[in-house]
Parts: structure tokens; sequence; C-alpha cells
């Protein structure tokens, strides 16, 4: 229900004149119309709420509703976790390209970029280094267990989105980083490392994290330089992915524990 995907998914296709409809998996902590789900009423969405996890079983849900659709003598375009990663994925593969543009201009070398990932972001950031030939490393924070093997998953996106680009590039799962470590319970549930990571940025930099993605990539960033897994000379780069509006959901958890 605190989807940003979906939300972003809802403001473009405005944008493009389509309709967009969502399907949001209930959220177990809280199931108020708050942040992403406020936002998605405010774009109009047709929004469902179901209990369906992530995974297939969601995929064939898109495919029955897009069935009906088509019945009714609409075009519809569904967002499968095949068709929709790969396309997701090229825009952070281009966001690599961008980054790294960016910071030669700077005169900036960085070794490390961090990201929060658990699909097409990952995979696009992990393909567009192969393909840019980058030599840093790209370390990926998972905030979710999925019910598969997630590096080779990613390859398997990767390499969909090099095929996208007509690159003959490919991966393999050991060209993928990613680390669930920072997860906790589970995803959507906020941890100590999260909440830490969301004051800090806040009040040293005012940059706004959220506890589901970028909150826990960046409790594993902070984590790998507490412990020496990154160097003074090291020069990082944290990929912010956005989600702000999920804090609206967290207002519980994240105000119980600092009581201000
Ligand atoms: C704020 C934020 N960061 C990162 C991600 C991870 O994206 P992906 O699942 O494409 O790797 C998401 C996914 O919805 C997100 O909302």
């Amino acid at each position: 229900m605190q989807s940003n995907n979906c939300r972003q998914t809802a403001a473009a296709c405005n944008k493009l004149g389509l309709e967009c409809y969502v399907y949001l998996t209930r959220a177990a902590h809280n199931d108020d119309v708050q942040g992403n789900l406020l936002l998605d009423h405010l774009l109009g969405a047709h929004i469902t709420i179901i209990d369906t996890p992530l995974g297939p079983a969601l995929d064939d849900l898109l495919f029955a509703r897009a069935k009906e659709l088509r019945a009714a003598g609409r075009r519809p375009f569904v967002w499968d976790r095949v068709t929709g990663r790969p396309i997701a994925a090229v825009s952070y593969a281009l966001a690599l390209a961008e980054t790294l543009a960016q910071a030669r201009a700077l005169g900036v070398q960085p070794t490390h970029l961090y990201c929060a990932a658990a699909g097409a972001t990952g995979a696009g950031l992990a393909i567009g280094k192969a393909i840019l030939g980058w030599p840093g490393k790209v370390r990926l924070m998972c905030p979710i267990r999925w019910p598969w093997d997630t590096p080779k998953d990613l390859a398997e996106v990767g390499n969909a989105t090099a095929a996208l680009l007509g690159l003959p590039r490919r991966i393999t799962a050991a060209d993928i980083d990613i680390r669930d470590d920072y997860i906790g319970e589970g995803y959507g549930v906020v941890t100590p490392g999260s909440r830490e990571a969301l004051a800090l940025l806040a009040r040293t930099d005012g940059v706004l994290l959220d506890p589901v993605y970028t909150g826990k990539a960046m409790a594993g960033l902070i984590d790998d330089a507490r412990h020496g897994r990154l160097g003074a000379k090291d020069q990082v780069v944290f990929i912010h992915t956005g989600g702000t509006p999920a804090v609206f959901a967290y207002r519980n958890e994240l105000m119980g524990q600092s009581g201000e």
C-alpha cells in the first residue's frame, strides 16, 4: 500500500494520458490512507487493495485483470515482473552513466556506489556497470526476502535490459553484489538501523530518507563504514531512490522511539 513505484507510475500515466490501475498489497502495519496511498488517491489511480503476496501470484492477478480490460476493448500494458522490470532497469543503467559523468565533471572518482534495490533498480545498475566497464563496486542493499534466488534474478533482468538496449554485454549472478543483512524482521518493518540512518541524514545533511528502502540501504552503508568495509580513501556515492512519502505512513514507528 506504500508502493513508491505505483505512485510514480500513476503520476507518469497522468502525464501521458493513460489510465492507471494499481493493485496494492494490504500493509500489515498500517492501512491508513496516508503517504503513497493518499497520493495514489490524489493522482486518481484506480486502486484495488489485495491480499495477494508480492511475486508470481500477483502477476497472474494483473494478467487476469488485463484480459478483462482487453475484452472491454481497452489496450492495457501490464507492468508484470517479466515485461516491466527490464524497462525500469534501463533507467538505472542510464542513471549510473549520468552519475559517473557528473562525478567526472566534479573531478571525483567514485570507488563505491550504494543503492536500495530489490529488482529492476539493482539489475539496471549492475548491467550498467558491466556495459560501461566501471571498475567501482555497486553494493546493493535488498529490503525484501524474495522466495527466489535474488542475484540470479537480477542478472536475468540485467541481461534482458542489455537485450532491450541492443547491447551484447551479459552478466551472471556472480556480478550481483546484493545483501539482505539490513532487512530486519521483514519488508516494510522499521529497523533500529534505518531509524538511525533517517535521523542522521536528516540532522546532518537535511536529506530525508524513507524507512523501507533508502533508510535500510543507508544503514548498510553506515555499517560498512563502521566495520572497515569502506576506507578513508574510498569515494562513496549513495543513490537516493526517493520514497519520502512513505515516511508519513510510519508516523508511529518513527515518533514512538525517538519521542521527539
Ligand atoms: C524508494 C525505493 N528505492 C528502491 C526501490 C527498489 O527498486 P527495485 O525493486 O526496482 O530494485 C524501490 C522499489 O519500489 C523504492 O520504492
